[in-house]
């Protein structure tokens, strides 16, 4: 049985955690604490917005999430500071199993596409400097309904966009809340842990996969 896989991005297939590169010149020992926090913020921002149906893209909770950091943090940074950590957010490194993942399963037959919260043009150009685009067939991106994940209809849209049904439509991610937001419609959800420490949410859903990188996920499958 072959599948459509949809691929999770931030966290997933780049590593946030690249940006303390950044960081660390302009914020010094505050850098992994701040990273954190700005990458909570993001997602949250993108949750609230989606909920209350004030849909700005997931740029602009970007930058949002770093005025807030930095005064949280009380920090100052020049404008041209902020804006240039706000584009190296589209310049992340690939994980080490990413592309070797990404070939074995598509050598299996598998159809694979990039689905995010970030607009398709920030994707492309952020999975293209990472190496990753030649491997996938496309990118589908929330933008296209103006909300974010875990709205239902996004997970739908993933799978209508492959153009197959929900049950052989795979999300693929290492964030929990996102496998159970695609779960919950009826997808298939692997769970990347790319860490021993990640702990899944106790909803009583539980992905059909766990594995600790797209490798495995290719071995698993
Ligand atoms: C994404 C974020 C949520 O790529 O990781 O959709």
């Amino acid at each position: 049985m072959t599948y459509a896989l949809g691929f999770d991005v931030y966290g997933t297939l780049v590593d946030p955690a690249g940006m303390q590169r950044h960081l660390r010149p302009l914020v010094g020992d505050l850098t992994e604490r701040f990273a954190v926090l700005w990458r909570e913020k993001i997602i949250e921002y993108a949750f609230r917005r989606g909920l209350m149906g004030k849909y700005e893209n997931y740029t602009v909770c970007t930058r949002h999430a770093l005025l807030y950091t930095l005064q949280f943090f009380k920090v100052e940074l020049s404008s041209h500071e902020q804006e240039s950590l706000v584009a190296e957010y589209q310049n992340l490194p690939v994980f080490v199993d990413v592309v070797n993942g990404l070939r074995r399963l598509k050598a299996q037959g598998h159809y694979l596409v990039a689905f995010s919260n970030g607009p398709e043009l920030a994707i492309r150009n952020l999975l293209s400097r990472a190496g990753v685009l030649p491997h996938l067939e496309c990118v589908v991106s929330v933008d296209d309904l103006r909300t974010f994940k875990p709205s239902p209809t996004v997970y739908v849209y993933l799978a209508r966009s492959v153009n197959r049904p929900l049950s052989e439509t795979w999300l693929v991610s290492s964030n929990a809340w996102d496998v159970i937001g695609a779960k919950a419609v009826g997808l298939k959800a692997a769970w990347i842990k790319r860490s021993s420490e990640r702990v899944f949410d106790p909803w009583g859903i539980e992905p059909d996969l766990i594995v600790q990188d797209l490798v495995e996920l290719a071995a698993h499958i």
